[in-house]
Formats: C-alpha cells, sequence, structure tokens
C-alpha cells in the first residue's frame, strides 16, 4: 500500500518548484527553517514528511520525537550524511535524496577552484577593491601539461575529469567501482593510489566521508605527493586532513589548498579558521550545489519522489 505523505516540513531552504509541485499534488507544505533541535523535535511531530538540505541534522533524537507521525524524510542532495539513517531504518522511516541532480554544480565549483589555485585571482581581486596595481604578486601557472588526480571516479570525478582534459591536463583517477572502461571514456587513466602520489600537480577527492575516505589526504599521503602539490575538497569535510594540509602549506610540500566543506559547518575549531585564512587556501562555504540550476533540479526531484510515494505521477503544469 503506497505511504499517503499529506503534510511535509521543509527545514532547510529549498527552491519555489519544489513548494510548487507539492501543493499542485495536493500535499501541505510548512516553511520553518533552521529550527533549534528542541523546536525541530516538537514540529516533527505534526507532519509524515521532512525535506532538508545540509543545515538540519535528522538526528536519532529527531527521528524519535517523529516516531509514530514521521515517515519519509528527503534530502534536496547527494548523500545522506545528515540524516541518521539506521535510526530512520528502526522507525520505519523512508530516507531519500538525489543524487545526480546536483553533479554539474558540484563539477564545475571544484573546476573553478583549481583554477583559483592556478592563478590567484581571488586574493588579485581583492587588491584591486583596496586600490592596489601589484601584478608581479599575482603570477600565476599554467593548468596546460599538469597532472590532475581525481579521487573517487563517480558523476562528479568523471565530469571534472572530462572538463580538465579539455584543458590539456592529464587526468589520471582512483576509484574502486569505476572500471578502466568507465574512466577512459571520460578521458582519465585509472591508476591504484599509490602510483598516483608521485604523479599529481592537483588532487580532488570526489568520495563521499566513509571510514575508509576519512584523511585519505593525510600526512602520509601528502609525503608521497610532489612538493608543491594542490588540493582541492568540494565533497565532503573529513576526506583531507586539515591540520595536515595545514602543516604542508607551511612546510611548502603543499602549494595551495582550495576547500568548500568542512568537518563541522559553518567552521568552529581553530584549525579549519587557521586554514581559511592561509594566504595559499580558496575558501567557500559550502557552495558546490549553489546554484539556481542545481537547486531547482534537486527540488523538483525531491517532490516528484514523494508524489511517486503516493501512489501518483508528478503533472507539471507549464
Ligand atoms: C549535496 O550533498 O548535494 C550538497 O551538499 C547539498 C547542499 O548544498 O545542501
Amino acid at each position: 500500500m503506497p505511504l499517503k505523505i499529506q503534510n511535509v516540513l521543509v527545514c532547510d531552504a529549498v527552491d519555489k518548484s519544489c513548494v510548487d509541485l507539492l501543493q499542485e499534488h495536493g500535499i501541505n507544505v510548512t516553511y520553518k527553517l533552521k529550527l533549534p533541535v528542541d523546536e525541530l523535535c516538537k514540529e516533527v511531530k505534526n507532519f509524515d514528511a521532512a525535506i532538508v538540505r545540509s543545515d538540519t541534522k535528522i538526528t536519532a533524537e529527531v527521528l524519535a520525537a517523529g516516531a509514530g507521525s514521521l515517515k519519509v524524510v528527503g534530502r534536496a542532495g547527494a548523500g545522506v550524511d545528515n540524516i541518521d539513517v539506521t535510526a530512520a531504518t528502526s522507525h520505519n522511516v523512508v530516507v531519500l535524496n538525489t543524487p545526480g541532480g546536483n553533479s554539474i554544480s558540484a563539477c564545475e565549483l571544484t573546476c573553478i577552484l583549481i583554477g583559483a589555485l592556478a592563478r590567484p585571482v581571488v586574493p588579485a581581486g581583492q587588491s584591486m577593491k583596496e586600490g592596489r596595481w601589484d601584478r608581479k604578486l599575482y603570477s600565476g601557472s599554467e593548468l596546460y601539461g599538469k597532472t590532475l588526480a581525481v579521487l573517487g571516479l563517480g558523476r562528479i570525478g568523471r565530469e571534472v575529469g572530462i572538463r580538465m582534459k579539455t584543458w590539456g591536463m592529464r587526468v589520471i583517477g582512483y576509484d574502486p567501482i569505476t572500471t578502466e572502461a568507465e574512466a577512459k571514456a571520460a578521458g582519465i587513466e585509472k591508476m591504484t593510489l599509490e602510483q598516483i602520489w608521485p604523479l599529481a600537480d592537483y588532487i580532488t577527492v570526489h568520495t563521499p566521508l566513509i571510514p575508509a575516505t576519512r584523511n585519505l589526504i593525510s600526512t602520509e599521503t601528502l609525503s608521497k605527493c610532489k612538493h608543491g602539490v594542490k588540493v582541492v575538497n568540494v565533497a565532503r569535510g573529513g576526506i583531507i586532513d586539515e591540520q595536515a594540509v595545514l602543516e604542508a602549506l607551511e612546510s611548502g610540500k603543499c602549494a595551495g589548498a582550495a576547500f568548500d566543506v568542512y568537518p563541522e559547518e559553518p567552521p568552529k575549531s581553530e584549525v579549519t579558521k587557521a586554514l581559511i585564512n592561509h594566504p595559499k587556501v580558496v575558501a567557500t562555504p559550502h557552495l558546490g550545489a549553489s546554484t539556481s540550476e542545481a537547486q531547482v533540479r534537486v527540488a523538483v526531484e525531491v517532490a516528484e519522489q514523494f508524489i511517486a510515494l503516493n501512489g501518483t505521477s508528478p503533472k507539471y503544469t507549464t
């Protein structure tokens, strides 16, 4: 028997197209953004479904509070990091996400950050705003002929490979699942991690955060890399050991780093703050999925899944 979703609580800012689509299908939508956990626990009792992005954490406590009423949690994004899936399963709560909707946006931000590490556009732009004209200070290096290592060859990693290859980079990559043929189709030479470390000029990570990928870039792995390697993380905070990168930036082992994601968001730790403020670091506040196109895509995808759970097919008005 299909689930009946009647009342949805939207906890994080999702595009209006999600709300419109749900309402067109007779589903009531209430927006209560960024509720403190005690208020969220009180609210979830009144809803049979909730929609989140990254900010709201659907913890075991929240799921226990919603037990008996909450049936579905949808994440307008890839992965389900901020939802306690084990607790959800024990309360028979269905967890949904939108794995593909953000891929192009996350890929494009990665490419932009790789570019920003090659050419210091961020500090140079700031210097102009401060009224300076320091051409000598802001010289960079070409990406052409350099080697980019893509760790994680899922949708986003492969799209990054395709784009950076057209810039004349040699693209090498690692993934335990993606086949050599799939990697090759994206112009990526699949290798082992041990083969990759000494070859890479740039390393970009595109894995989920799981025990096997936590601190994938560490003091140990950085020691196997070229002097002056540059690293990028638009995936999940924790895949790159921030303390290790900070030390490598100081020693010169790492010549630049770009971060869009952090172990804690917004960042509070001294290490993360030191990294963000480091002159060789470009930092952005988790913007991988923050484009108008991606937000419409994930909003529509999550709404469509809710509608399908109700046993109806989405209808569209133009
Ligand atoms: C994602 O996992 O797709 C993004 O991190 C979602 C977001 O930006 O909130």
